[in-house]
């Protein structure tokens, strides 16, 4: 199987850096984004919204094929109403990673992500984007950090945004959801066998935007 366009995609856990590097290359390429995580994100809060309980199945893979969402520019929408910051919390990150783990949720959302390749390329984020997603693409990368480091980025991110956060608290939350997306049996957290992971502890994040444009140079013939 061929991707009838080019695929980058880059996968790790979160805080690794992989949306900078996402949006940094598309911009480079002229290429689109999927930020897949924020997709989970949605079927999370909707969950949340609804008052189903995350033990629901049946409801949830029904409120995952249902779901109401607007990309507007920047904005998304979930039944009209503005959640574009209200998905980035740490809670709404929780609530993404237990739905993340039924099988049914993610079929639902696999065709959906596929048709974000479209020409001119895809630069796909996420952390089944090499091994379940886009198999056949031709760069595969796997972006890792140390867990005190991706606590300390999110951190940042946070305060940036005004958004309550607490380094410890943090920290203890990254581990928790990075122990569940590896130990999940659907599409864990794993580097493809093919993806060249990069550990992003200490390292600028435009040398990491280097190494990727170097493969995707390689493998599309793409400017570097
Ligand atoms: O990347 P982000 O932190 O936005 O993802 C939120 C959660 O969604 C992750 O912790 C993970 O459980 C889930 N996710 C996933 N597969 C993806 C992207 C995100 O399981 N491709």
């Amino acid at each position: 199987m061929t991707d009838p366009v080019p695929v980058i995609t880059i996968d790790g856990p979160s805080g690794s850096g992989k949306g900078t590097v996402t949006q940094l290359v598309a911009r480079r390429l002229g290429w689109r984004v999927l930020d897949s995580g924020a997709l989970y994100r949605l079927v999370g809060l909707a969950t949340s919204k609804s008052g189903v309980g995350f033990d629901n199945h049946n409801k949830i893979s029904d409120i995952a094929n249902k779901l109401n969402v607007e990309f507007n520019g920047e904005k998304i929408l979930l039944d009209g109403e503005d959640v574009t910051d209200v998905i980035r919390t740490e809670a709404a990150g929780n609530d993404a990673s237990r739905v993340a783990a039924m099988p049914a949720v993610r079929a639902t959302l696999l065709d959906w992500q596929r048709q974000y390749a479209r020409a001119p390329g895809l630069v796909a984020d996420g952390r089944d984007m090499g091994t379940t997603v886009f198999p056949a693409a031709k760069v595969k990368i796997f972006l890792t950090a140390s867990a005190q480091e991706r606590a300390k980025r999110r951190h940042k991110q946070l305060k940036e945004k005004g958004l309550p956060a607490n380094l410890a608290a943090l920290t203890a939350e990254i581990e928790e959801r990075d122990a569940r997306d590896r130990g999940r049996a659907a599409s864990p957290l794993v580097p493809a066998p093919d993806a060249i992971e990069i550990d992003s502890t200490g390292m600028d994040i435009d040398r990491v935007v280097e190494i990727v444009l170097r493969q995707a140079h390689a493998a599309y013939a793409t400017p570097l």
